[in-house]
């Protein structure tokens, strides 16, 4: 029962819908009329630029780790690892299902991304840097922030599935999950991707959809 409870509260959490809030609170307009219309860190970053696009990044990465880190408040999960990690994964999808689909902003929020990384960095930090890694090489390569996104979350599915060898089948669903979780919210950009007219960063200030 207190779990439960505690997911909720994770929503909550994750619900938080940063970038609409600074750009309502700060710029007087709703991020998700400009850009490409995703109320994101990245859109941020493109909108109203780099220093508002980092904060709301490091804000959306910190629900997901507040969030999943929740448990800490029962103390039968502080000796119970598996147990643990089961219930973290129920608070950061939670989270990231929040952030997604934010009460606090009609249920329309983000693509889950850098609260998906508060997640797995509170769950497994190393797998967490590995994906930070394909993320900037493929940013690097490509400029394409969405790509980066999509190939850090296959790469996390590979790492839990392949390198780590997760033997736990819920584990093993949690990373499958993230990568068809990742794919879903970016089927918007999947398409520019294939017709070539995805945006690259950095791009103009108030740029309109
Ligand atoms: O995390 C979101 C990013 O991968 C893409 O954002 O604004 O380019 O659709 P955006």
């Amino acid at each position: 029962m207190k779990e439960v409870l505690l997911i909720v509260i994770a929503y909550l959490i994750g619900s938080v819908p940063t970038a609409v809030w600074v750009s309502k609170a700060f710029f007087g307009i709703d991020i998700r009329e400009y850009g490409s219309g995703n109320a994101g860190a990245t859109n941020t970053f493109r909108v109203l630029g780099p220093r508002w696009g980092t904060f709301v990044m490091a804000i959306d990465v910190i629900k997901g780790v507040i969030a999943t880190s929740l448990y800490i408040v029962l103390p039968y999960y502080m000796t119970n690892e598996w147990d643990r990690t089961n219930l973290m994964i129920g608070l950061g999808l939670a989270a990231v299902l929040g952030h997604i689909f934010p009460i606090w902003a009609d249920f329309r929020g983000g693509k889950g991304v850098a609260t998906l990384f508060g997640m797995i960095l509170a769950i497994q930090p190393l797998v967490a840097v590995c994906c930070v890694g394909v993320f900037l090489l493929v940013l690097y390569l490509t400029r394409f922030v969405s790509l980066s996104s999509i190939l850090a979350s296959v790469a996390f599915a590979v790492l839990i599935l392949f390198i780590f060898r997760a033997e736990e089948p819920l584990y093993r669903a949690f990373a499958i999950a993230v990568a068809l979780l990742v794919i879903l919210t970016h089927q918007k950009n999947i398409t520019r991707l294939l017709r070539g007219s995805e945006s690259k960063v950095p791009i103009l200030k108030y740029r309109d959809r």
